[in-house]
C-alpha cells in the first residue's frame, strides 16, 4: 500500500489553544484523526508525527527514505528558516507537499519565504486542517501518475 509520512514542526503541539484566531480550534489529535480518515478514504497507509526539535523532524524525514513513499510536511516556523530540513526534504528523493494552516502571505514578511517549497512538489496554505486532505489527495494523484519528482534541483 502507498505509504505517506505526515510530519509537523514547532508549536503545532498548541494547535487548539494557539492563536485559534489564525490556525483554529482544533488540536493536533483532532487533525491527525481526520488525517487517518482521509488518508484511507484516499486509499493511503499513514504515519503522523510531530516534534519542536530540527534534528528529530530531519531524521524523521532520512527514516522516511526507507518506509514511505511521500511526505507532506507543515514544518511551521522552520519553513523560514532551516536549510537543513531543506537538505533533508532534497536528499532523500521523496516527493514533498508543504502544508500550512494559515495564508503565510497574508501574515508577517518572514513568512513568504520557505526554503522548503523549492523543493516540494507544491504548496497548500491557508486552508485550515483541509490542507492536509487537499495534500493527500495531491499525494495520491503524484504517486498514482509518477509525475512525482521534486521541481528544483
Ligand atoms: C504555519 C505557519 C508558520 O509561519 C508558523 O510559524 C507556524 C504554522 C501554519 O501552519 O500556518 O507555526 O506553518
Amino acid at each position: 500500500m502507498t505509504s505517506v509520512l505526515i510530519l509537523n514542526g514547532p508549536n503545532l503541539n498548541l494547535l487548539g489553544t494557539r492563536q485559534p484566531e489564525i490556525y483554529g480550534s482544533q488540536t493536533l489529535d483532532q487533525i491527525s484523526a481526520s488525517c487517518r480518515v482521509w488518508a484511507s478514504d484516499t486509499g493511503l497507509e499513514v504515519e503522523i508525527r510531530q516534534s519542536n526539535s530540527e534534528s528529530e523532524l530531519v531524521e524523521a524525514i532520512h527514516r522516511a527514505m526507507n518506509c514511505h513513499d511521500g511526505i507532506i510536511i507543515n514544518a511551521a516556523a522552520y519553513t523560514h528558516t532551516s536549510i537543513a530540513l531543506r537538505d533533508a526534504v532534497q536528499g532523500s528523493g521523496l516527493p514533498c507537499i508543504e502544508v500550512h494552516l494559515s495564508n503565510v502571505y497574508a501574515r508577517e514578511s518572514f513568512r513568504h519565504t520557505s526554503f522548503i517549497a523549492p523543493v516540494a512538489v507544491g504548496v497548500i496554505c491557508g486552508f485550515g486542517s483541509i490542507g492536509y486532505r487537499l495534500a493527500l489527495l495531491a499525494m495520491q494523484s503524484l504517486l498514482n501518475s509518477g509525475e512525482s519528482k521534486p521541481s528544483a534541483s
